[in-house]
């Protein structure tokens, strides 16, 4: 692994001491590094410097924002192993699934190369009255200005991609506070963005508590706040946010139905990843299953000797799916949630205790919908799935639908009607038919309804809700 460096980079200084933040490995607990964080002053500079960087990237031509994207994504590229190596250590995923991310991140940011150039606007008659013969309008898309940026611990390089690939294609700065559990990734895209031929400024990662980051996003000097991470803590920010645009991406309970007709082998293969894959650590993970009776008992069966067979594992062995989880307290909620199920007489089929920060892979069968216990009703952010049984398609697709949140869902069918039925009565994001809703390619609209969050990443759509319209009208000089 490369070197780590620690300081930051605001308004161009390098800012080496401060209040710091220690970043340990989730697996073996040791310290990786102690990071600066950024105090009020600190983030008073940055926000500044940030107005500064958005007028000069808002001049710049869409092709100099492509080349900048498109440089980006080289960079990144040309780092896979470090960067690889440095998400499995200090967020904790497998090595395998680490490079997956870093990957889709060199993916995301030549989307953003290639969406700068197609950021346009529509002309529009405006002679649709008896007084307005004559004029003619015509609109464009600008940057709305300055983009706050909070991203999760889960993906510490592709989520925060997802803020500032779309930022810097339409031509806004962007002020990035990392999760305090995995900041490094994020100070190492820093420093390429700051070797990729953009404004000085164009990203800055500023590392802070939750009283420098509450200032931030009630600052109205941004434009917009783009944060990913749970429903309370998003909707709490988008509360104080002022004048801002808010895109939340927010937490699930995804839920997956494998009716008889489906490729069984397939979607037992499918849903083991989806529903263990990085201990579950995923917001489209696969919480909740329902299965059709006839196949129930078998399908269930598969899929328990499929999670015993998976040992939770040293995230840096490349042959690993589920390592630690990010720390011993979010081990210990989730033995929680599984003892109030067992509690209220739910069957652990497998896995079951935390052992320090690892849970095993842990199915719970639960006689109908489940509804109260926290592994049902909330999200679990862990691997744990629960398994009901139904008759009825109908009956399946209420209790899919019965939740506060809504991101994605998954369907296991081959029949047409029962696709589009899923599709009108599933309140979701997205529906993703013969796979998992852990599914996601970086170019799809992504985001959700209810409690999932307002708005949609995906680089195109992000890029709409960071720019405004501006119109122009025309009168003919007759
Ligand atoms: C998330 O956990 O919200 C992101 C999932 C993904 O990008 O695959």
């Amino acid at each position: 692994m490369l070197p780590i460096d620690p300081g930051l980079y605001v308004a161009s200084r390098h800012i080496v001491s401060g209040p710091l933040l220690p970043v340990f490995e989730p697996w073996t607990g040791k310290k990786l590094a102690d990071v600066v964080c950024a105090d009020a002053a600190t983030a008073e500079e940055a926000i500044v410097a940030a107005v500064r960087a958005s007028e000069q990237l808002a001049r710049l031509t869409s092709y100099e924002r492509k080349r900048i994207c498109r440089s980006i994504a080289d960079a990144l590229e040309q780092n896979i192993d470090h960067l690889a190596e440095l998400i499995a250590r200090e967020a904790g995923k497998p090595l395998a699934l680490a490079r997956v991310e870093v990957l889709r991140a060199v993916s995301t940011f030549e989307i953003a190369s290639e969406e700068a150039t197609r950021i346009g606007g529509e002309v529009i008659p405006l002679d649709i009255t008896a007084s307005s013969g004559g004029y003619r309008g015509e609109y464009t898309r600008v940057p709305a200005g300055p983009v706050l940026g909070i991203s999760p611990f889960n993906f510490p390089l592709n989520l925060v991609a997802h803020k500032v690939a779309p930022a810097l294609a339409c031509g806004a700065a962007i002020v990035l506070k990392p999760a305090p559990q995995a900041p490094l990734t994020s100070l190492f895209l820093a420093e390429l963005v700051r070797k990729s031929g953009a404004p000085e400024s164009a990203l800055q990662v500023v590392p802070c508590d939750n009283v420098v980051a509450e200032r931030l996003v009630r600052d109205d000097r941004f434009a917009t706040l783009s944060f990913t991470g749970s429903a309370n803590v998003g909707f709490h920010l988008k509360s104080i946010a002022g004048k801002k645009r808010v895109l939340l991406e927010l937490g699930g309970n995804a839920t997956t139905l494998v009716h008889e007709d489906a490729q069984l082998d397939f979607a037992a293969e499918r849903v083991t990843f989806g529903a263990f894959g990085y201990a579950g650590q995923v917001c489209i993970k696969v919480q909740r299953l329902y299965v059709h009776a006839p196949i129930a008992e078998r399908f269930i069966a598969d899929l328990v000797a499929r999670a015993r067979a998976i040992v939770p594992t040293d995230p840096l062995d490349p042959k690993a799916l589920v390592g630690p989880m990010i720390d011993e307290n979010n081990a210990r909620r989730v033995g929680a949630w599984l003892d109030e199920a067992a509690g209220a007489g739910a069957q652990v089929l497998a896995g079951g205790r935390p052992e320090g920060p690892r849970v095993p892979p842990t199915i719970v069968r639960i006689e109908g919908s489940g509804r109260g216990l926290k592994i049902v009703d909330e999200e679990v952010f862990g691997p744990v799935l629960t398994v009901h049984r139904y008759e009825r398609w109908e009956d399946a697709l209420a209790m899919a639908d019965d939740s506060r949140y809504g991101l994605q869902a998954g369907i296991f069918t081959d029949s047409h009607t029962r696709i589009r039925q899923a599709f009108e009565r599933l309140h979701v994001g997205g529906l993703i038919v013969n796979d998992v809703p852990t599914f996601r390619v970086d170019s799809m609209p992504y985001g959700g309804v209810r409690d999932s969050g307002l708005g949609r990443e995906g680089v195109r759509f992000a890029i709409e809700e960071m720019t405004e319209r501006k119109l122009i009208v025309y009168r003919e000089a007759r």
